[in-house]
């Protein structure tokens, strides 16, 4: 169940051709079991229209601070208490100056006044816009007090220009919301996690790696940043944005990973080591490319260190979990892992069988200490990454 589910969110549109993208924003809001009531300044009006706004938030959306029929049903004040939290997105370069200056001109500048829930802003605008010195103060005082300044993002925009000013994408926008409701079980805590494979290369075009997607890594990464760590990545390849909160180091092979895991975990609590690191690479790397011969092809192959057990044998090591990829036998081998490599916890999952594993979005996984064994029940990687963040807090704490 999403943490929105129940949650009472004032979806706030101001004028901006990115007011297209919150008709599937109010839409993921719905889907994600939270209630939604939609708020639509004149300008909004130019690029949505409020039916199509009624019909992915199934209620009449509100746009007049002087209608006495919606004042009746639901004043401007019942709305302002009513809500869990506002989002206004787009925020409107002309909207922010008016947020900063604590206007109530209409309805959703009033409201925003009147509130005493979480404001949450993703500003859209045009770059020159965005840097204007003027939208920079405004945006340093919103965060000054206390609102979230979601995004935004950088690339073409709508006017041809390139650069900073893109409304984020909904998807990002919904983390950001779901992040506010998460208990901070990890406030003041650091972080550390390792995802995705590592690639070891034999010449300057080929390498040897797996199958791995990251993405049981980056949804731990994420789950890690929602509770309120300080979430480093060390991320080997995959097609994959670093999630909100995290920053992301970017490495290629094991001895890449070992170097940047080594350089970061001194300051963590807590090491969460999914990554699909190679057990070997090549003796030799050839500087140029192979070529094709009638003959054999002999390649020696040499064992990678083990991160995660380097990690473990350290002076004062954080919490140290494994991820065991298991095909055969997956809960003894996963114990024996436990083990040998001297950590705290281990998380066993079958590879190799649709829907489980590597790439796909669903993972069914036991948690093994020294303690004992939990069984999850079959859930998307998501959602079992924040189940066991909470669980790794608790211990931790
Ligand atoms: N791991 C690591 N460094 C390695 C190999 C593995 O840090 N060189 C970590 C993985 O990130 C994971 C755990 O060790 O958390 C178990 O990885 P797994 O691939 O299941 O086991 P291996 O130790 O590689 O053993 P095997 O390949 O024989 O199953």
């Amino acid at each position: 169940m999403s943490i929105l589910s129940g949650k009472k969110i004032i979806l706030g549109i101001t004028g901006g051709i990115a007011a297209y993208k919150c008709v599937e924003f109010a839409r993921a809001l719905t889907q994600a079991g939270a209630k939604v009531r939609v708020v639509m300044t004149d300008a909004a009006k130019a690029f949505v229209t409020p039916m199509t706004l009624q019909a992915v938030s199934h209620y009449p959306v509100h746009d007049d601070l002087f209608d006495p029929e919606a004042e009746a049903a639901m004043g401007h004040i019942q709305l302002a208490r009513w809500a869990d939290a506002v989002v206004v997105a787009p925020a409107s370069a002309d909207f922010i100056a008016r947020l900063i200056h604590g206007r109530s001109n209409d309805l959703l500048s009033t409201l925003c006044l009147a509130t005493n829930a979480p404001l949450v802003v993703a500003p859209a605008m045009n770059q020159q816009m965005w840097t204007n010195a003027a939208t920079r103060a405004n945006l340093t005082q919103l965060a000054q007090r206390g609102v979230t300044v979601c995004g935004p993002a950088s690339g073409i925009q709508a006017c041809g220009d390139v650069g900073p000013g893109r409304m984020l994408e909904p998807p990002e926008l919904l983390t950001h919301l779901e992040n506010i409701f998460t208990p901070k079980l990890l406030a003041g805590t650091r972080v550390l996690v390792t995802a995705g494979p590592t690639r070891e290369p034999f010449d300057p075009v080929r390498y040897l790696s797996n199958y791995s997607s990251g993405k049981m890594g980056y949804a731990m990464a994420a789950a890690a940043a929602a509770a309120g760590a300080e979430v480093v990545l060390v991320s080997g390849p995959v097609a994959l944005e670093a999630p909100v909160g995290t920053r992301q180091v970017k490495v290629e092979t094991a001895l890449e990973m070992l170097a940047a895991v080594m350089q970061e975990v001194k300051s963590c609590q807590l090491f969460i080591s999914t990554a699909a690191v190679a057990d070997y690479r090549f003796e030799e790397v050839a500087d140029s490319k192979h070529k094709k011969a009638q003959d054999n092809l002999q390649l020696n192959l040499m064992p990678n260190p083990d991160i995660l057990a380097q990690v473990a044998s350290l002076p004062n090591p954080p919490m140290t979990i494994g991820f065991a990829a298991e095909t055969d036998n997956v809960l003894a081998a996963a114990r024996t892992k436990l083990k040998t490599k001297k950590i705290d916890m281990i998380v066993a999952n079958q590879v190799g069988i649709p829907d489980q594993g590597f790439d796909s979005d669903t993972n069914i996984v036991t948690l093994i200490s020294q303690e004992g064994e939990q069984a999850f029940p079959p859930m998307l990687k998501t959602q079992l990454a924040r189940e066991l963040i909470n669980y790794f807090s608790e211990r931790l704490r």
